[in-house]
């Protein structure tokens, strides 16, 4: 691994035993990332397995190039977000795939580069846009969303118990001048709420519920994982890690869904929907880390990871 782009994947183990790769096989990684989970797919996938890799982190994509050079032309990548997956596996011209990776949300050197924005512990402009594509900034959202969206945000995305309290400390801040910088902000909110008892900084919630709204991420997912149906063949493996637990109710609803087909309500006597059952969920519960990886990575701390099969 680069020391420049060091992210360790989370739950490896688990998401290969549910990927099950083979030789031949084509998998898609929907957040390539720096490649940890994709190298070790395409590994277990040689001499021939393809794996597709999307991201729409230009710098991510670069890293993950160089990391898994070794592997040829069994590498694609693609930069853009994965809610255009369908068009993408269209685009490439990618058969229907024996596997589709989502490990959700940002990389370790996303957070770490301070001029992304990401991060309360350094001061940067307020970014957070994981792509170039993305049309808006952490700063729009703070200095241009009324009161009442942003208190929905940061309770709804961060669960923060002071999201109303923070909200009105923004829009009395703005009257003063924009919000320009993460330090600015964590300033903020470090004297708008009392100090977390849970021992994490004060802003964690918010920068994390920013980060949610100013990439789109719920919708982003609700509108990729149908896509992922799609281009999985039969037997095919659809995988996810989710980090927080708006995300993993997105997936597991999904799943069960899929699994179940029609949708018609319970009082109509005969379908209607014609849905028939696209999913089998192999992972009723959500497979969680071992004590062990948390204490290696914190950051494995908060994954679940749920898993079907392509009927
Ligand atoms: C947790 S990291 C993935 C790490 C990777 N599995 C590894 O082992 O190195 C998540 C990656 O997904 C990307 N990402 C998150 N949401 C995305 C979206 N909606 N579309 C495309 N890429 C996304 C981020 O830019 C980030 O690089």
């Amino acid at each position: 691994m680069t020391s420049a782009f060091a992210h360790t994947p989370v739950l490896l183990s688990e998401t290969i035993a549910a990927l099950q790769p083979r030789s031949g096989g084509l998998y898609v990684d929907a957040t390539l990332g720096g490649g940890g989970h994709a190298e070790r797919v395409l590994e277990l996938s040689s001499p021939n397995g393809v794996l597709l890799g999307v991201d729409a982190d230009p710098a991510a994509l670069k890293a993950a190039r160089q990391r898994l050079a070794g592997f040829g032309d069994r590498l694609i990548t693609v930069e853009s977000y994965f809610d255009d997956l369908g068009a993408i596996a269209e685009r490439t011209g990618f058969g229907k795939s024996d596997g589709i990776l989502f490990d959700l949300g940002v990389s370790s050197p996303q957070l770490d580069t301070a001029e992304r924005g990401f991060s309360f512990g350094t001061d940067a402009p307020l970014d957070m846009r994981m792509g170039p594509s993305a049309d808006t900034s952490a700063a729009e959202v703070v200095n241009q969303w009324s009161q009442k969206q942003l208190e929905r945000v940061f309770s709804d995305y961060g669960e923060e118990r002071f999201a109303r309290r923070i909200a009105r400390a923004i829009v009395e801040q703005r009257r003063a001048g924009p919000i320009a910088t993460t330090g600015q902000l964590s300033a903020l909110i470090a004297r708008a709420r009392p100090r977390s008892r849970e021992g994490i900084h004060p802003a964690t919630r918010v920068f994390q519920a920013l980060r949610i709204a100013v990439n789109g991420e719920l919708d982003r997912l609700q509108r990729a994982l149908p896509q992922a149906v799609e281009v999985l063949q039969s037997g095919g493996r659809l995988v996810v890690i989710s980090f927080h637990s708006l995300e993993d109710r997105i997936v597991k609803r999904f799943m069960r869904d899929e699994a179940r087909g029609c949708v018609c309500p319970p009082e109509v006597p005969v379908c209607v929907c014609g849905r028939t059952p696209r999913l089998r969920i192999i992972s009723p519960r959500p497979i969680v880390a071992t004590p062990d990886e948390v204490e290696r990575n914190p950051r494995a701390r908060s994954a679940k990871l749920r898993v079907a099969e392509r009927l």
